[in-house]
């Protein structure tokens, strides 16, 4: 299988190119290579872009998503691994939902995945799974799986840890951290600014850089949306921050109106990035940076993945176009959640196509 004409987009710069794929993996990059294959002149194309923070929920929450519809959700967004999150129901805290967990996706999900383990009070069944970080809610949200154990005890075990948290207890997780610690959803000015010279990862999501508090009730999110000077303050700490994940976390529209927290972000993550590029907020390169370089170094470090752009790499592409105008259409979701904060909003930059292992899992109707 060859795909011809790529301009490929890395953290380093973008890279014109023919790639060969075969059995799912990258064998050549290269100009020019000699045979017949698919013309992707005209576009850009991302490799391997990872959402490290994504709530497929299923189980008993089939309601709300599936890991089907939320994989779904995932290629229309150009995403092509989602990291799910352990606060479902029944919670991903035992081997036992972990395996279950594993097969349910090794089943269902229709990109690649990796997920996360969950931890209450016992840390005995830690070593017996292999998650890409060990969860660690410290402040209250969606499910109930709040960290009642020891940090310390936990620390000392040396597994990456995901933590979601207020300020102050991350400030004393940065304090007592010697490992990898992820500190998703960071959403207020302080924190940026006090995460700036930690030695964490620094997770910040699409509703935060683009949306402030309000009445909304399709925009209630934990942690909330701050306030003006909160949100431009992320951008105005680009650099720092590491990883952009979508949080994507559905729930009905009933339950949003009594109050859910959590938006259903992974289909207008990267097209709301492709926006944000084309009013010069940031450029392509920061968006593989956070998407792509970033993630996939993490995959591959802690659990032996082969994501990015090199021969020997998961042929996992997204293909967006640039310059074509929109109207996001939340009734259109492929997510179970069909509502949107960003409903209706008119943005630059569409995903086209996108590729897991050589295999195409989405067309865009254009
Ligand atoms: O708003 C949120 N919803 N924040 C979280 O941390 C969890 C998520 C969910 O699972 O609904
Ligand atoms: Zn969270
Ligand atoms: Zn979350």
């Amino acid at each position: 299988m060859l795909f011809k004409n790529l301009r490929v987009v890395t953290s380093k710069g973008t890279v014109d190119c023919d790639i060969q794929v075969d059995h799912g993996l990258i064998t050549h990059i290269g100009k020019d290579i000699p045979g017949e294959g698919t013309d992707f002149s005209g576009s850009y194309t991302f490799p391997s872009i990872v959402d490290l923070h994504v709530h497929a929920r299923d189980f008993n929450q089939r309601y709300k998503e599936t890991v089907k519809t939320c994989t779904e959700a995932a290629v229309a967004g150009g995403v092509t691994t989602v990291v799910d999150m352990p606060n479902t129901d029944p919670p991903v805290i035992t081997k036992e939902a972990f395996e279950m967990r594993k097969s349910l996706f090794e089943r269902e999900s229709v990109c690649d995945f990796a997920l996360n383990f969950g931890v209450v009070d016992t840390m005995e069944e830690i070593s017996q799974v292999t998650p890409l970080f060990v969860k660690v809610y410290l402040s209250e949200t969606t499910g109930h799986i709040l960290f009642r154990g020891d940090s310390r005890e936990l620390l000392s075990l040396g597994k990456p840890i995901a933590v979601h948290s207020d300020l102050e207890t991350t400030k004393e997780w940065c304090r007592l951290n010697k490992g990898i610690l992820y500190v998703c959803h960071v959403a207020s000015k302080p924190e940026i600014e006090f995460l700036r010279g930690q030695q964490v990862i620094r997770e910040v999501t699409p509703h935060h850089l683009f949306l402030t508090r309000s009445d909304d009730v399709l925009s209630t999110v934990k942690p909330p949306l701050g306030r003006e000077e909160d949100r431009k303050a992320l951008w105005s700490n680009l650099g720092s921050i590491d990883v952009i994940g979508s949080d994507h976390a559905p729930h009905t529209l009933e339950e949003k109106m009594q109050g859910a927290s959590g938006i259903a972000g992974i289909e207008t993550m990267l097209p709301l990035l492709l926006h944000a590029r084309h009013k010069e907020l940031l450029t392509l390169e920061d968006i593989a940076l956070r998407l792509c370089d970033i993630p996939c170094k993490l995959v591959n470090s802690l659990l032996g993945y082969r994501k990015g752009f090199f021969v020997g790499a998961d042929a996992d592409f997204t293909m967006i176009d640039p310059g074509k105008e929109w109207v996001i259409d939340a009734s259109e979701f492929k997510s179970k959640a069909k509502h949107s904060p960003f409903d209706g909003w008119r943005v630059r930059g569409k995903v086209v196509r996108t590729f897991v292992k050589g295999e195409s899992v989405f067309e865009a109707d254009l």
